[in-house]
C-alpha cells in the first residue's frame, strides 16, 4: 500500500496533521502503537490531568468556600475511585472521538509499532507479532515524549511514580514528595494537596514554574502554600529509595547540609524526553541530537526532506497546541502552501487554581535582551467579578515596549486565566499596543477587565479601579 503521507504517532500533533492532510486531498495513514488514539495528551496528559484538577477543585471548594457562599454540606468525602473512574470515562469519550474523526476523514488507522525499513518504507509490528509493510511519499514523525528521570530517582511505578501513575492512584497519599515544581509538579501536586495529601515540593531552581515570568512563580507559590504545601527550593535530590511502605528522599540544602524527607509517594516530574525508541531511525538515515531530539529546519523537515517531525520529539515547548500547529503546518507545506507559526506567541498555561497563563516575552527575557519596556499590573482583588466569586488571588501583568507601546508579553495568574490568555494572543498577533487594548470595551463585570486595566496601567499608569 502506498500513501501520500504516513504519520507515525497519534498525539495532538499526529492526528491534527493527519486530518489536515486528508482535508487537502492526500491519501493518509496514521500509525499508533497503543490501542487508543490521542497520544500522551488525551490518554495520560492534558485531558486526564484536567479531569482530576476539576474534580479536586470542586471538592476543595465544597470543603473550604461553600460555607462562606451560604451553602452548607454535611458528611463531605472524597471518593477517589469515582474521581479516577470519571477521569477514565472522559479519556475514553475523547479518544473515541479521535477514532471517529479518522474514519470521517478516511484516514487509515493502523495499530502497532512503526519503524523505518528505508526512507520511504514503514514496518508496523502489531501486538500479536504480525507485521505489515506500507510505503509513503512523505512521512511525519510525531512520536512525542516520555517522562524523564535520573539514576538517583529510579521510577518503580508503585511509590516512586511519574505523572502517568499519579493519574490512577488507588489511595490518597498521606505525604507526596514532588521532585520538580514545574508544570506537572504544580498541577498534580495541587490535585492531591486539595484532597488532603501533605505535599512537599523539592525543586532545583529557586521558584515554582521557573521558566515562566518570575512574578507568576511567586504568586503561584502563595496560592499553593494555602493548600498546606511545603517548598524546598534550590535543593538537590541525591537519592530516592522505596522501602516498601514508604519513600525516603535524601536532599542537599543550598547550605550544603543533608536532609531526609519521608513520604508514602514520590512524584518525579523533572521534565520529559523526546521519544524515538523503536523507530529504527538509522534505516532512514536519521539521527537524534545529544538531547534525543530530531533536528528539523524551518519547514519542519528533517535532514531527509520528505521526512518531517513535530511536537515533543523536536525543539520548542512540549505543548499539545504547539504540536497541533505543527501538524497543520506540515500538511500545508506538503501541498506547497506557505504556512507560518509564530512560536513566540504560543501561550503556556498551568491549570492550577488560580490558573497561570502566559504569552510572549517574560520580564527576565526583555531585560536580558536589552529591550526597553514598561510594566502594567492589575490585581484580581480589585475586580468586582473576582470579589463576587471569591476568586481574589492573582494579577495580570502586561509588558509593553517603552517607546512604541507594543505589547511584548502578558502574564496572568487568576481565575480563568487559561481562557483569558487567548485575548492577549490575538492582540499580539495583530501587534496591538497596550493603549489599543485599553481602548476596547470589556464587558463588566468580567475577569477580562483585569487585562484591560493592566493595559491601562502599562499605557500611562492610568488604571481606573486601583
Ligand atoms: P504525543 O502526544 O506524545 O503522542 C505521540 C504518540 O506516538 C503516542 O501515542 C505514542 O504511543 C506514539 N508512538 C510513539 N512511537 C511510536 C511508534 N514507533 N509507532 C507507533 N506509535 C508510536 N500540553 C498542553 O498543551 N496542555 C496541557 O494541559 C498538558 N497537560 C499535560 C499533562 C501531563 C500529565 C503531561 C504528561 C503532558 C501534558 N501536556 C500538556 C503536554 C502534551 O501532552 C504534549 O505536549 C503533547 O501530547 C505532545 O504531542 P505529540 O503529538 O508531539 O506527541
Ligand atoms: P518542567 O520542565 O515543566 O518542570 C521540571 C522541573 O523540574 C523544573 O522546574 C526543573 O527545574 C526541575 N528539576 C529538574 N531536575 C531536577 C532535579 N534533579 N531535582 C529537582 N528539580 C529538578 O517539566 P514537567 O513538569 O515534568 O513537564 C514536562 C512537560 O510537559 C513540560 O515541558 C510541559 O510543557 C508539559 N506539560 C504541560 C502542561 C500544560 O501545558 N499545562 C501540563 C503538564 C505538562
Amino acid at each position: 500500500m502506498e500513501y501520500d503521507v504516513i504519520v507515525i504517532g497519534s498525539g495532538p500533533g499526529g492526528y491534527t496533521g493527519a486530518i489536515r492532510c486528508a482535508q487537502l486531498g492526500l491519501k493518509t495513514a496514521i500509525i499508533e502503537k497503543y490501542p487508543s488514539l490521542g497520544g500522551t495528551c488525551l490518554n495520560v496528559g492534558c485531558i486526564p490531568s484536567k479531569a482530576l484538577l476539576d474534580s479536586s477543585e470542586h471538592y476543595y471548594n465544597a470543603a473550604h468556600t461553600f460555607a462562606e457562599h451560604g451553602i452548607k454540606l454535611a458528611d463531605l468525602q472524597v471518593d477517589l475511585a469515582q474521581m479516577i473512574t470519571r477521569k477514565a470515562s472522559v479519556v475514553e469519550q475523547t479518544t473515541k472521538g479521535i477514532a471517529f474523526l479518522m474514519k470521517k476523514n478516511k484516514i487509515d488507522e493502523l495499530h502497532g509499532v512503526g519503524s523505518f525499513v528505508d526512507p520511504h518504507t514503514i514496518k508496523i509490528t502489531k501486538d500479536d507479532g504480525s507485521e505489515q509493510i506500507i510505503k509513503g511519499k512523505n512521512i511525519v514523525i510525531a512520536t512525542g515524549s516520555k517522562p524523564m528521570s535520573f539514576p538517583s530517582m529510579p521510577i518503580d511505578k508503585k511509590r516512586v511514580i511519574t505523572s502517568t501513575e499519579a493519574l490512577t492512584l488507588q489511595e490518597i497519599p498521606k505525604h507526596m514528595i514532588v521532585i520538580g515544581a514545574g508544570v506537572i509538579g504544580a498541577e498534580l501536586g495541587s490535585v492531591y494537596a486539595r484532597i488532603g495529601s501533605k505535599v512537599s515540593f523539592v525543586e532545583f531552581a529557586d521558584s515554582m514554574i521557573p521558566t515562566m515570568d518570575k512574578t507568576m512563580g511567586k504568586e503561584l507559590q502563595k496560592s499553593i502554600k494555602k493548600l498546606g504545601a511545603d517548598f524546598y527550593f534550590s535543593h538537590k535530590v541525591t537519592k530516592v529509595e522505596n522501602t516498601g511502605e514508604e519513600v525516603i528522599v535524601n536532599v542537599d540544602t543550598p547550605k550544603g547540609e543533608q536532609i531526609t524527607l519521608t513520604g508514602d509517594y514520590c512524584l518525579v516530574s523533572v521534565g520529559r524526553r523526546p521519544y524515538t525508541d523503536g523507530l529504527n531511525l538509522e534505516a532512514a538515515g536519521l539521527k537524534t541530537d545529544d538531547r534525543g531530539k530530531l533536528e528539523v529546519d524551518n519547514h519542519l523537515r528533517t535532514s531527509v526532506p520528505h521526512i518531517y517531525a513535530l511536537g515533543d520529539v523536536i525543539r520548542g515547548a512540549m505543548l499539545a497546541h504547539k504540536a497541533e500547529e505543527e501538524g497543520t503546518f506540515i500538511a500545508e507545506t506538503i501541498v506547497g502552501q506557505k504556512p507560518h507559526i509564530h512560536y513566540r506567541l504560543i501561550p503556556g498555561v498551568v491549570y492550577t487554581w488560580p490558573e497561570v497563563a502566559s504569552v510572549g516575552y517574560t520580564e527576565e527575557e526583555v531585560k536580558k535582551e536589552g529591550i526597553p519596556y514598561k510594566v502594567g499590573s492589575f490585581p484580581f482583588k480589585a475586580l468586582g467579578r473576582a470579589r463576587a466569586s471569591m476568586d481574589v488571588d492573582g494579577l495580570v501583568k502586561v509588558l509593553a515596549h517603552k517607546e512604541t507601546d507594543e505589547i511584548l508579553g502578558v502574564h496572568m495568574i487568576g481565575a480563568r486565566a487559561a481562557d483569558m490568555i487567548a485575548e492577549a494572543v490575538v492582540a499580539m498577533e495583530f501587534r496591538a499596543s497596550a493603549e489599543d487594548v485599553s481602548r476596547m470595551s470589556h464587558a463588566h463585570p468580567t475577569y477580562t477587565e483585569a487585562f484591560k486595566e493592566a493595559c491601562l496601567a502599562a499605557t500611562d499608569n492610568r488604571a481606573i479601579n486601583m
